[in-house]
Formats: structure tokens, C-alpha cells, sequence
């Protein structure tokens, strides 16, 4: 099938950072497969991605994983129209393998290959599951990117903010060990949260200087470990048992998170006259984020629209999605895709 075409069948693969994704989705929206095999287990112990693991997991489970994502769709190499597979940003040797089983597949059967930006595939998942109207505000927060773009269209991002320091979702993770509750912390965060008092403690939230929109979360997460510390910087941080106020801890903190992503988002799109935003990453899965969202929208006549939870956290479905609406868009793919680490 040409470049260009309608309702491509495509096959995406994902294996940027520490799950290995497979999918199949026809015309860059109708999802007919999407297998994810999370690697969570194999990090938990060292209380995060460890890079080296992560390559060799994705070299075990990507066959099988793309074997499944091909049944569950009932569909067989020779029905597909063009290979889709994150190409960047991620780590490298994770990257490799994805890439290269991507490029094995397309060369075989002489499919063109579509290189998906990561970054970019999670502001596009919203697009698959709601009518959006363009241009529209994408905020994409995950363990490794916070960022606000403006898209013109749902395959075309320019960048507006990101953070200066660290992700929402590395902030969730590094609270998260402070607290004793271990990685992925954002889904751990977020029940205990749930039994909590959010106006527990008065975390700092982040405003930029200017009045152009910006995150950051170092000053948020230095807070909490005062918190715990009891004021004094020098104390050692007490072991989680020790620690009488975890919930409310956790439910406070979120809260300032959600404070400082809602607040920058909704200046974003003031800023650039658009009723609509979408939200992307795995911290899209957040339901207290998803709420307090969806209702700030709500109250200046936007729409906010988020992906499914599963289409939230990294899975192949948006590569495969975005790969899609790349390839009828006729975006150049040949064998010479590159993986890159940034
Ligand atoms: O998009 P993603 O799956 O991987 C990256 O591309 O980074 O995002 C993973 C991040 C982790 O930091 C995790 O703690 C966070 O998303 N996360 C959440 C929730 N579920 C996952 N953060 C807050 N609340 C959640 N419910
Ligand atoms: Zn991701």
C-alpha cells in the first residue's frame, strides 16, 4: 500500500524504556491489539530503571511480545502496511531493540518503517479514543519528560515549557522511596493519597518568574524530605514505619503536583487561545489530575482529553497510532531510521 493511504494496518513496537510493547492498529485510531510486558518487577529492587536489565528484558520479551499482539489481532506479517517503532527519546540500548526488530520485520516483507518520536506519541494517544479540535495544548507528563506543546495538528508538536529540573513522575518516584513505598511510585502515591488529607501540609507549589508557563518539581520534592526530616536538613530521613503521617504526606504532596501541572497548562492554552488540551504519560493515569483537569477545562469552556489509563503509560498502541497517521501524512520511512538517545 502507497504512502498516503486510508486506514493503514499498522504494527508498532516500544521498547524505549522499561516495557516491551507491541500493536496493531488500523488507520491510526482503530486499536486491534496492544500487549505490554512491564519490566516493574526486574527494576523494583534497585528503586528504578536499571539501563543494562532493561536491554537484555527487551531482547527476551519482544518476540514473544509482537507473536501476541499479531494474534490478538488475528492478523499476519504479510497483512500490514508499514512497521511504526519508537526511534527516540529513550535509552539507547533499549532503544536498539526495538528498532532493530522493527527494521528486521520491514526489511523481510519490504514494509516501509515509520521512526515515532516517544514524546510525541504520548501527546498523540488522546487523539485516538476523542474528536479533538485543533490546535489544541498537550501537556506530556512521565517518569522521564514534563512538557507543554502547542499542537497544530494531531502529528505536529512545537515545544512551549518543560521543566527545569525534574519530571512529575520522577518526583512521584522519589517520594514515593522516602516514603517506603517503592517504583513505580506515581499508582502508590496515588492510593495512598486516597486516604489522606491534601491540605495537610502546605508544600510549596512551583510559579515561574515570567509569564512564560515552566515546571519544576526539585523545590516541591526538597520540601517533602524536610518534611519527614522534621525541619532540620541534617536529620537522617526516618525509615517509613517512623513516618506517623504517610498519607497525608503523600495526598499533600500530590496535590501541590497537580496544583503546579493544572495551573501551567491552563496558562498555556490561555496564552495560546486554544479550547483544546490534551494530556499524555504515564502520570496522565492520575486520577486526581485527570479530575482537577478536566474540571479547571471545564470552567473556562475547554476540553481536556485524556488517553485511557492503559494508553497512558508507555505502550505501543500510540506508536502504532502515530506511526499511522505519519505514514498516510506520507512522512519519509526507509531502512535508514536511526535510534537516538535524545
Ligand atoms: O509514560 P511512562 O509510563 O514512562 C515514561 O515514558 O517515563 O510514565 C511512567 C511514570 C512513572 O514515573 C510513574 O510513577 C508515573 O508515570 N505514574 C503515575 C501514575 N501512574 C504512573 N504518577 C502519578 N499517578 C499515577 N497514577
Ligand atoms: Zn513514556
Amino acid at each position: 500500500m502507497a504512502s498516503g493511504c486510508t486506514d493503514p494496518l499498522v504494527l508498532g513496537i516500544e521498547s524505549s524504556c522499561d516495557d516491551t510493547a507491541a500493536a496493531v492498529v488500523r488507520g491510526g485510531r482503530e486499536v486491534l491489539s496492544s500487549v505490554v510486558r512491564s519490566q516493574a518487577e526486574e527494576h523494583a529492587v534497585f528503586g528504578g530503571v536499571v539501563p543494562e536489565i532493561a536491554g537484555r528484558s527487551h531482547l527476551r520479551n519482544a518476540v514473544p511480545v509482537l507473536d501476541q499482539a499479531l494474534a490478538e489481532a488475528e492478523v499476519g506479517l504479510e497483512d500490514l502496511d508499514a512497521v511504526a517503532v519508537t526511534a527516540r527519546p529513550g535509552l539507547i540500548g533499549s532503544l536498539l531493540v526495538g528498532v532493530s526488530l522493527a527494521k528486521s520485520i520491514a526489511w523481510a516483507r519490504g514494509l516501509p518503517l515509520v521512526g515515532v518520536h516517544h514524546i510525541e506519541a504520548h501527546a498523540y494517544a488522546a487523539t485516538m479514543e476523542h474528536e479533538v479540535s485543533f490546535p489544541a495544548v498537550a501537556l506530556v507528563v512521565s517518569g522521564g519528560h514534563t512538557a507543554l506543546y502547542r499542537m497544530p495538528d494531531a502529528t505536529t508538536l512545537e515545544k512551549l515549557a518543560e521543566t527545569r529540573d525534574d519530571a512529575a513522575g520522577e518526583a512521584f518516584d522519589n517520594v514515593s522511596q522516602m516514603l517506603g513505598l517503592g517504583y513505580p511510585g506515581g499508582p502508590a502515591i496515588a492510593l495512598l493519597a486516597a486516604e489522606g488529607d491534601r491540605a495537610a501540609v502546605r508544600f510549596p507549589r512551583y510559579r515561574p518568574k515570567d509569564e512564560k508557563p515552566g515546571f519544576s518539581f526539585s523545590g516541591l520534592k526538597t520540601a517533602v524530605l524536610y518534611h519527614l526530616r522534621g525541619q532540620d536538613a541534617l536529620a537522617p530521613t526516618p525509615p517509613p514505619e517512623a513516618i506517623l503521617d504517610r498519607a497525608d504526606v503523600a495526598a499533600s504532596f500530590q496535590e501541590a503536583v497537580v496544583d503546579v501541572l493544572v495551573a501551567q497548562t491552563l496558562a498555556a492554552a490561555e496564552r495560546e487561545g486554544t479550547e483544546s488540551i490534551l494530556v499524555g504519560g504515564g502520570v496522565a493515569c492520575n486520577a486526581r489530575l485527570r479530575e482537577r483537569m478536566a474540571a479547571a477545562a471545564a470552567a473556562r469552556g475547554s476540553v481536556a482529553s485524556f488517553p485511557s489509563p492503559r494508553f497512558c503509560a508507555d505502550n505501543a498502541a500510540m506508536i502504532a497510532g502515530l506511526g499511522g497517521a505519519l505514514f498516510q501524512a506520507g512522512c519519509p520511512s526507509d531502512l535508514t531510521l536511526d535510534a537516538s538517545a535524545r
